[in-house]
């Protein structure tokens, strides 16, 4: 495998609100960012992987007042599980943080500067609906009434859960605010306007780079044509978010402060490792630092549109990439917690092994935005005949074919050099199908070696082999080809590949070492290196009500 210049990498996965636990769906995109990751530092790159709570907005505030909490003590503490639960899945973050942080605060105010002094902040009246007796305007989720489009009852001001339609709060027939039950009137109220659609062309520009997905870049193109839309930045008060510098009453839309809390974290990484580098050195204009950004498809026209203007105004440097995925279904239809197939990442954790898990879901994805379906069927059988029954059994059915397992002697020559280049090869287009973003494909290449591993023991028959040499050439060979595997894992299943790579006495291979055989060197092999997965344990898993945990 050649050397790559080594790049310097900011990955990042979207911020989840700080308001419940993360479920399987969030497992899903922080499994795949964290596949990539590994790769890339097994590649030799110099990755920060950042992650943080996305904590400001409305539902945040009613979730907190609903359980007498503060905002702040209900962000401590969501904070906290959500780091448990991603540590629980190996996701190698290098920081985790929150957008309710000094640094975030100050990164706002500093690219709201910039966009005031280039002209891209517009003041206009919005009508919007006051709560008389609450004295307060209300958000979109402080007001229910009826859908304007279907007339279904008791719907929220931004969209109808009966109908799916979008519509300003103002159209609501009936309203009533959810605070005092009091009927709204509607008021005007000055907000500031970011304009988005000054900076179109860079935008457009920049989306038809190579930075998005084919299909990514086919559904927004719509939106180019169509010209874009100004957005509203401010909230007026109460609002828990950050003051908008010398706007009395106006706070930041929590849409604004969260991608920027992307930089925020890198911000407080610098700091805790006690870097030299300032934050510019990555996000400023000019910097080559690779820039991947890891969402689900519901969040793309915020990535794809708002987020690089929103760069472009702070004089910031755009993504390299927006990697998006898809939904994740939980045995063939949406996740729903009546039908108990709502899985917690913390449920899960209790009770599926995490390499067990990553192994399942990347067999999945790739580099597109279809959905995909999780069911215990599928974990079980991919885990049971892949990971135990072809992998996991290489070394422990050569236990018995050599005399002291604990200190195999491989020999100096590969009994078959043709069937090493061929497991060679493809594991360089494995490690080429991880940089892809094709987690999926990667996993395929790996099963070959292993297929192509027992069929070389089985048509060798060792055990027939009375020559202790000739066993011992066989065994060489499939112990060479056993530790590409284990290497190849490391991205996947991390601790499993540790378990393996023990077998040659080493941590962790890099990319550049893959494909030299480990000819000449001492092995130990193990009695038992993963467990099969309980089929029946894992089905009451994904079909039963999940634990009310609320924060
Ligand atoms: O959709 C969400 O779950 C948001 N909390 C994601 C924010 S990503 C970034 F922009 F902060
Ligand atoms: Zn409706």
């Amino acid at each position: 495998m050649t050397q790559n210049t080594p790049t310097r990498v900011v990955q990042t996965i979207a911020l989840a609100y700080a308001n419940g636990d993360l479920h399987v769906g969030h497992l899903v995109e922080a499994i795949f960012a964290d596949c990539h990751a590994r790769h890339r530092r097994a590649r030799g790159d110099d990755v920060v992987f950042l992650g943080a709570d996305d904590c400001h907005g409305t539902p945040i505030e009613i979730k907190a007042a609903a359980q007498n909490q503060t905002p702040q003590e209900l962000i401590a503490d969501i904070g906290a599980r959500h780091r448990a639960d991603y540590a629980a899945f190996d996701i190698s973050l290098d920081h985790y943080h929150s957008t309710d942080s000094p640094e975030n605060e100050a990164l706002c105010a500093e690219v709201y500067r910039h966009m005031q002094e280039a002209g891209l902040i517009d003041r206009r009246n919005v009508a919007q609906l006051f709560d008389p007796d609450a004295g307060r305007f209300l958000s979109d989720r402080h007001v229910k009434g009826g859908c304007p489009k279907c007339g279904a009852l008791d719907q929220y001001g931004d969209n109808c859960e009966a109908c799916g339609a979008t519509y300003q709060a103002t159209e609501l027939a009936h309203p009533v605010s959810t605070l005092t039950g009091a009927t709204p009137v509607i008021a005007d109220s000055e907000h500031l306007f970011f304009r988005v659609s000054a900076l179109e062309p860079i935008v457009r520009a920049w989306a038809q780079s190579g930075t998005l997905q084919s299909g990514v870049l086919a559904k927004i193109s719509d939106w180019f044509d169509d010209g874009l839309r100004d957005w509203d930045i401010s909230r007026d008060a109460p609002y828990f978010g950050f003051p908008i510098p010398d706007e009395p009453g106006k706070f930041f839309y929590v849409w604004l402060d969260a991608p920027l809390g992307y930089i925020a974290s890198l911000i407080a990484y610098l700091n805790a490792t006690g870097s030299s580098r300032t934050w510019r050195d990555d996000w400023g204009e000019g910097s080559d630092t690779e820039i991947i950004h890891h969402i689900g498809k519901d969040i793309i026209s915020f990535h794809a549109v708002f987020w690089p203007a929103l760069l472009t105004a702070g004089k910031c440097r755009l993504p390299s990439r927006v990697q998006a995925h898809g939904f994740l279904t939980v045995e063939g239809a949406k996740m729903s917690k009546s039908r108990g197939t709502f899985l917690l990442a913390s449920d899960l954790a209790a009770h599926v092994d995490s390499d067990a898990v990553r192994y399942a879901l990347l067999s999945r994805l790739g580099d597109f935005t279809t959905d995909i379906d999780f069911s215990a069927r599928d974990v079980v059988d991919r885990v049971n005949a892949e990971l135990v029954g072809k992998i996991a059994n290489i070394p422990v059915r050569l236990r018995g074919l050599v005399q002291d397992p604990e200190a195999v002697h491989l020999s100096d020559t590969l009994l078959d050099p043709a069937l090493w280049a061929e497991c060679a090869a493809l594991a360089d287009d494995a490690v080429a199908q991880f940089h892809a973003f094709e987690p999926g494909q990667a996993i395929r290449r790996i099963v070959d070696i292993a297929t192509r591993t027992n069929g070389f023991i089985q048509s060798h028959a060792p055990w027939a082999q009375t020559d202790l040499v000739a066993r011992n050439a066989v065994t060489t060979q499939a112990l060479c080809q056993f530790r590409l595997i284990a290497a190849l894992l490391q991205p996947v299943s991390p601790r499993f590949a540790q378990r393996c790579l023990a077998v040659f006495g080493t941590e962790a291979v890099a990319w550049a070492d893959l494909s030299t055989p480990v000819l000449g060197t001492t092995a130990a092999l193990p009695t038992h290196l993963m467990d099969r997965l309980d089929a029946g344990g894992i089905a009451a898993l994904f079909n039963q009500p999940a634990t009310p945990k609320e924060a």
